[in-house]
């Protein structure tokens, strides 16, 4: 049977695709406030401006390429059982060949109804290419929202991913500065016998104890390298 690895990414794998950060120098927050665009508080102040920003975040990754780090996460299910959950919410791990991708945080590319209470159940989420304007509305009246996880909400997936990274043989961490939970948090649940990489330029520090071998350096250089010592 195969083994089964589990990649746990944050925006620093899709750095070299061209999508900002959010806590590097140039990262996407600047000049905007994340209470305003990223919390639900924020959009039940002002929804049109929280519509805006992801509109152009969309229009933004729909021009972007998944790199080489992507791929090789990708061409690891040649090999392994691989479970990719991701803290972010473009497509790239999917444009690139992943197969088994958990969103923890939403999609871009997905959207419900704000009176939607459960984004697992079927058919709550709707594909979305174009922009979601104030006033569309689904098919329950609600107006319709992007699919991000925002902050002051729950993260529905964090039980099964819990139970996921809980059943590695091989765990990654990639491009994660670690600082935003439950996400954050899904590392301590990593078996102790796991082997372990984290791959990241400014690596976060990790438990000493879980011996992880340090990549430091960007993704895609990182990766090839994981690759090199998983299948030497
Ligand atoms: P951060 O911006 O907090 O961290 C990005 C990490 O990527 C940092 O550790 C960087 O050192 C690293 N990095 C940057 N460029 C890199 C490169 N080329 N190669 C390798 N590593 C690189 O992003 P996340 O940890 O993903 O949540 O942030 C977590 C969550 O915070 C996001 O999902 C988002 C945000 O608030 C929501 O939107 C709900």
């Amino acid at each position: 049977m195969k083994k089964h690895l589990v990649v746990l990414s944050g925006a620093g794998i899709s750095a070299e695709s061209g999508v900002p950060t959010f806590r590097d120098a140039d990262g996407l927050w600047m000049g905007y406030d994340i209470q305003e665009v990223a919390s639900i508080e924020g959009w039940r102040k002002d929804p049109q401006k929280v519509l805006d920003f992801y509109n152009m975040r969309r229009k933004e990754a729909s021009k972007v390429a998944p790199n080489r780090a992507h791929q090789i996460i990708a061409e690891l299910e040649s090999k392994f059982r691989v479970t990719v959950i991701t803290q972010n919410v473009d497509n790239l791990h999917e444009k690139a060949g992943s197969s088994n991708v958990v969103h923890l945080h939403g999609e871009l590319f997905k959207m419900h109804s704000e009176l939607c209470t459960d984004t697992s159940a079927p058919g709550a989420l709707q594909e979305i290419y174009t922009d979601i304007h104030l006033g569309d509305l689904a098919a329950d009246g609600g107006q319709l929202r992007p699919f991000i996880v925002w902050f002051g909400e729950m993260v529905p997936l964090l039980p099964h991913a819990m139970e996921v990274v809980s059943t590695a043989d091989l765990f990654i961490v990639v491009g994660t500065s670690l600082q935003v939970y439950p996400a954050a948090g899904l590392i301590h649940y990593a078996p102790v016998e796991a082997r372990k990489f984290i791959v990241d330029i400014h690596p976060p520090a990790v438990p000493a104890h879980q011996n992880y071998r340090v990549i430091a350096g960007e993704a895609t250089a990182g990766m090839e390298e994981v690759a090199r010592l998983l299948l030497n």
